[in-house]
Parts: structure tokens; sequence; C-alpha cells
């Protein structure tokens, strides 16, 4: 059994992480400030989780940009973690182009903090949640980890900025095998994860994704439109150069990414001193218009849609290749986009008005 520090703990993805590492006899500590989420996922993860389980969660409503809430979060887990997965911070692509310095702050100047915090406290092992929106407007699809790192907006400006302070921490100690890792030089153990395109909710429908105000990304979009929410989705652009005219994401079920970060832990724990970076998709591509009829066939609602222009910003394809993933941790996404459309539906049709609703 391992002490692993989670922020953003009652996140879409801390969430289902934090069961995944329940069910593997884990014993938690989870820091989140819910400003974007909500204490109720993690009292519904222990409510799935085993029996047994709710003696190894523990909840600190604190902000990563406040060092004395990271010493309680330190302490809370009796001082000594052996490996802390950051989920915190903020991830809206529009609303870091509105508010570039709240992600700058948040996300790296959060991220400096907790790092610094794992430095007091001996901890230096790290799994950080980035995303593909580094990559920009890749050139080739599938998309490597050997992309250029481009992003082309405040938000993935942020993640690689959180990607460069790990591999500036990370080279201190692999450039210098030679020397003894010391205080100044720990052995640190990273693995960088760049998300797809999660989407989905735990098969329960007890956790899934809880977007504050109009989604703006998609499957919690068509969600709601097939739950009549909203009346139709507007689908940005018809004239991409793709098969069927609409944009071409890799989505990924928030189970298999939660499952990729127990074998990234693991991966570190068993080996050197180290920095991985992995794509964290499928290697398969939808449309929008592919993803409209997969979920009008899992609910059985109609999702009415209307095309309007492209939006800033947008990518016409973006696809993972995953291979890293599997030759590094043995993991590979199992589920399929029915399974993502039907557990999202579950979650969504039971929870209209997310942690919010009743039951
Ligand atoms: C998917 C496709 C849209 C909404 C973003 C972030 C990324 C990651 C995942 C955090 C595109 C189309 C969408 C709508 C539409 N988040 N669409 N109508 O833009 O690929 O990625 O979320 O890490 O960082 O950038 O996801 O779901 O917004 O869009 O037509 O109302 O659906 O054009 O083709 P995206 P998305």
């Amino acid at each position: 059994m391992a002490n692993v520090l989670i922020t953003g703990g009652a996140g879409f993805i801390g969430s289902h992480t934090c069961l995944v590492l329940l069910e593997a006899g884990h014993q938690l500590v989870a820091l989140d400030n819910f400003a974007t989420s909500s204490p109720e996922s993690l009292r519904r993860v222990l409510a799935i989780a085993p029996p047994a389980a709710k003696a190894r969660l523990r909840v600190l409503e604190g902000d990563i940009r406040d060092p004395l809430a990271l010493d309680q979060a330190f302490s809370l887990g009796g001082g000594r973690f052996d490996a802390v997965i950051h989920f915190a911070g903020l991830k809206s692509v529009d609303q870091s182009v509105r508010e570039p310095l709240s992600y700058w702050d948040v996300n790296v100047a959060g991220s400096r903090n907790l790092l610094s915090a794992m430095i007091k406290h001996h901890c230096h092992t790290l799994v950080f949640s980035s995303s593909a929106t580094v990559y920009g407007h890749p050139h080739h699809i599938p998309i490597a980890e050997s992309a250029p790192v481009q992003p082309i907006n405040p938000y993935g400006h942020t993640k690689a900025a959180v990607e460069q302070m790990l591999a500036d921490l990370a080279s201190t100690v692999i450039e210098n095998q030679a020397v003894a890792p010391s205080a100044e030089r720990p052995p640190w153990r990273i693995a960088r994860l760049r998300y797809f395109n999660p989407v989905g909710a735990h098969p329960s429908g007890r956790i899934g994704e809880d977007p504050l105000g109009p989604p703006s990304n998609l499957f919690p979009f068509v969600s709601q439109v097939a739950l009549g929410q909203r009346p139709a989705l507007r689908i940005f652009g018809a004239d991409w150069p793709t098969p069927d005219g609409t944009g071409i994401r890799d989505y990924i079920h928030v189970m298999d990414l939660a499952e990729g970060h127990l074998a990234a832990l693991e991966a570190l724990w068993n080996g050197p001193a180290q920095m991985l970076t992995l794509n964290l998709g499928r290697g398969r591509g939808y449309s929008v218009l592919e993803v409209v009829k997969a979920f009008e066939q899992a609910s059985g609602r109609s999702v009415p849609f209307q095309f309007v222009a492209r939006r800033p910003g947008d990518a016409p394809w973006s696809v993972a290749d995953p291979s890293e993933a599997g030759r590094q941790l043995g993991w590979w996404a199992r589920r399929d986009l029915e399974e993502m459309c039907r557990d999202g539906w579950a979650w969504q049709r039971s929870h209209p008005q997310g942690y919010r609703s009743v039951g």
C-alpha cells in the first residue's frame, strides 16, 4: 500500500483516479479548493469503493497556491508521500484566453509551489496532468510524443511551462548520473501524461463530469442536448478537411485514463530516476457527427444540431499515437465510443444538475 497525495482529487479525472487507487489498496490524501469541483464527488467515490477503503481517503480543502495548505496536506499524509498525482488546475481553453493571468497563477505558480513543498517533504515522485493541447496544431496525425510542443492558447502555454519546469528538475539528476543524488539533486521520478479528450463516467453513474456553467466541450454539451436541457448542438464547422467535414478527436474513457495513472505510478515506483512523457489516448479518432450518432444510439434520444462557423483555435484533427504508453506502462485504453456514450449518458440522465442534483 502506498501513500499518495492527489491534488485536484475532487475533479472529473481526479475523482475517478482516486477510486481506482483506493480499489488498488492505496492510501490517499485528496487536496482540492473546490473552485471548479464538488466535495460530493469524493463522498460518492467512498460510496462506490470497497468498505475498507473508507479509512484510506482523507480530504483536505485547500489551494495549491497556499504553502500552508500544502504543509497541512503533507502532515495529514503522515509527513511522507510515496508519490503525488497533480491534477489541480484550470482547464478551459476559452477561459484561458479571457483570463490568462489566472491560468499562469493557478497552473504554473501553483505547480511551482507544489514542487517546493515536495522537495521540502522529500517526495520526488510525480505524475503530472498535462494535455494534448501542448501540441497546438499538429503537423502529423497520429501525434507522437516527439511532435513539437507548440501551444496556441494560454491554457496550453501553462501546461507546456509546467512540463518544462519538470524537465529542468529531472535533468539535474538524469544528466549527472555519475553524480550521486543528493539533497540538492534528488532522484526525481516524473511522468508527464498528455491527455487527449477525456469523456464518459464511472459505469455506476454515480460520479462523472460536472462542468460549471455551459459546457465548452463536446461530450457534456451533447449529453445536455440529449437530456433536453439545451435545444440543439452547434457544430463548429462542417467544412474541415475530414471525411464528413466535422472535427475529429481522440476520445478516451475517463476510467481508462484513471487506470493509466495507476499504471504510471507503478512504472515510476518500479523504475529508476527518470522522466516519462506519454500520450494517453486511444489512437482512434471520431468526428463530431460520429459522436452525435453514437450518443443517440446509446441514449435512445435525438441530438438536434446545426452547423455554425468554425471555433477560433480549433484544429481539424487530433489523434494520439499511444504506443509509447503501451511500451512504457503496459497500458492501453480499452473502452470504445459506445461505452463512453453509455456511461456518460447514465451519469447525465441521473444527474441533470451534476452533483447539485439530488440522489
Ligand atoms: C471536440 C470537437 C469541436 C463543442 C479541449 C481542450 C483540451 C482538453 C479537451 C483539457 C471539436 C467540436 C465542441 C461544441 C462542437 N481539455 N465541438 N460543438 O477542443 O478537442 O479539446 O478539451 O485538457 O485541452 O482544448 O475538445 O470537446 O471542445 O471539442 O462542434 O459545442 O467538438 O470543434 O472538433 P477539444 P472539445
